[in-house]
């Protein structure tokens, strides 16, 4: 062998080991997934190993309903002194629920992260307060939002697992935090936004898409001329491309789970999960709306925002990474109190 053939040998296995040493480069054999018809790129790869390790950790923590449901005897209401929501339970289906979203949401604190337990009747803790509302929410979410949540439904724990505070929250952040100040005027982009998949997109496009009914998510001219009023632009595009990285990421999906990229805006190309994802957007705008942000007022400040707001939901918070929250673990069946709505 020349000199050059030693060199692009030593070059050659130098490359192939910094590959598998190196974060981000992941070992071969990768599946590839196939969304669409051939030939046009829709697929989804999936490295086996990552996926399958995260799933037999999810299913190993998931939690067991505590007992068998007995839904005869008396009625909580008629038992306890406060009860506004789940007043039509049996006392041992009530208790099994107590002891369920204990474990769902403060299996360390116990009953006292939201009970005085001098006197369970006592409204006297925000935890409490707040609770009672998360109840009425995930009856709700089951109840009217089966279009995005189908059979699968949700409990305290889809985004609680086992902390009071769910880890995929988030608030208004018109500047991005701290660091990003230190840039001047960046028009709430420009930085590495941990929202938007580390791309320079503008960094909060939740408050415009996952908060406000308004704004226009869809971007892309249908004429070819467009009217003097027409007010899409490359801008207006950027957050919606924001948007768009948040939910890939939440789901742990590119683009093309949903769009066939030849045509974003055709509803005819695009694979059926686009739909479900179009009613996850109004659902979540519907959550952040009517439940999570009038809660603002309950919690102390130190639970809320920079600007003061109140800590809402995105698609990560259910999903945190993918397709289907738990891998779709049907753990609300066995909570039919959860299931329809008591308001
Ligand atoms: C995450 C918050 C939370 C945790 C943890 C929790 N509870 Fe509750 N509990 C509530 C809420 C909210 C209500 C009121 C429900 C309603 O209004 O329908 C309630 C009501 C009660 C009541 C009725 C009191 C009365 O007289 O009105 C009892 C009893 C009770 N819980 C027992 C328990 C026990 C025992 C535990 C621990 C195994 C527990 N709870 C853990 C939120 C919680
Ligand atoms: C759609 C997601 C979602 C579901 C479902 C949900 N929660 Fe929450 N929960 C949140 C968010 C977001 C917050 C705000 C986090 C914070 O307090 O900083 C929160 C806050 C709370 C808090 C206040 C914690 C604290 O320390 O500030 C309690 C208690 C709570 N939830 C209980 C429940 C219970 C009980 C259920 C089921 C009946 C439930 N949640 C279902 C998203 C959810
Ligand atoms: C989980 C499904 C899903 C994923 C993944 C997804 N999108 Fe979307 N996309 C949608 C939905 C739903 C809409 C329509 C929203 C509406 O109508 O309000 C949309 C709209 C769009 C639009 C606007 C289309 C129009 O009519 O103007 C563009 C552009 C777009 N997406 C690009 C992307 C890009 C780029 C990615 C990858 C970074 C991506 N999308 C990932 C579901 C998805
Ligand atoms: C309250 C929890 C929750 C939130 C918030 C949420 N989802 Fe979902 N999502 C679910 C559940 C549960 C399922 C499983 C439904 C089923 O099994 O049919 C699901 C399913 C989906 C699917 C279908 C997946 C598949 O492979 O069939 C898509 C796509 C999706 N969600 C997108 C989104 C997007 C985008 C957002 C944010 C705009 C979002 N979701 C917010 C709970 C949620």
């Amino acid at each position: 062998m020349s000199i050059g053939g030693y060199l692009t040998a030593a070059v050659g296995g130098a490359l192939t080991i910094t590959m598998f040493v190196n974060a981000g480069w992941e070992a071969p054999p990768i599946e590839s997934v196939q969304t669409g018809y051939r030939g046009l790129g829709m697929e989804q790869n999936i490295n086996p190993r990552v996926r399958g390790a995260d799933l037999a950790a999810t299913q190993a923590s998931l939690p067991e309903p505590p007992w068998e449901l007995d839904t005869s005897g008396d009625k909580a209401g008629d038992l306890y002194e406060n009860v506004q929501v789940l007043g039509d339970l049996s006392d041992d289906q009530f208790n099994r629920l107590m002891t369920a979203i204990t474990e769902w949401v403060s299996p360390d604190q116990g009953c006292a992260y939201c009970h005085n337990e001098e006197n369970y009747a006592d409204d006297n803790l925000y935890t409490k307060i707040v609770s009672r509302r998360m109840l009425q929410m995930t009856q709700y979410i089951n109840d009217g939002w089966s279009d995005h949540v189908g059979a699968t439904g949700v409990t305290c724990y889809t985004c609680h697992r086992g902390q009071p505070v769910p880890a995929n929250i988030w608030f208004t952040d018109p500047e991005g935090g701290q660091m990003a100040k230190t840039l001047g005027n960046r028009g709430g982009q420009n930085i590495a936004g941990t929202e938007v998949g580390l791309s320079s997109l503008p960094t909060d496009p939740l408050t415009p898409f996952l908060m406000n009914y308004d704004n226009e998510i869809r971007v892309i001219s249908l004429e070819t001329f467009p009217s003097p009023d027409h007010r899409k632009s490359i801008k207006q595009a950027e957050w919606t491309y924001g948007l768009m990285m948040h939910m890939s990421t939440s789901l742990g999906v590119n683009c093309t789970y949903c769009h066939n990229t030849r045509s974003f805006y055709d509803w005819d190309q695009s694979t059926p999960a686009r739909t479900v994802a179009w009613h996850g957007i109004q659902m979540a705008r519907d959550l952040n709306e009517s439940y999570l942000t009038p809660l603002g007022p309950e919690y102390p400040d130190n639970r809320l925002g920079p600007l003061g707001d109140a800590p809402k939901a995105s698609c990560a918070t259910c999903h945190a990474g993918v397709n289907k929250p738990l891998y779709g673990a049907q753990m609300a069946k066995d909570y039919p109190s959860l299931l329809t709505s008591s308001e």
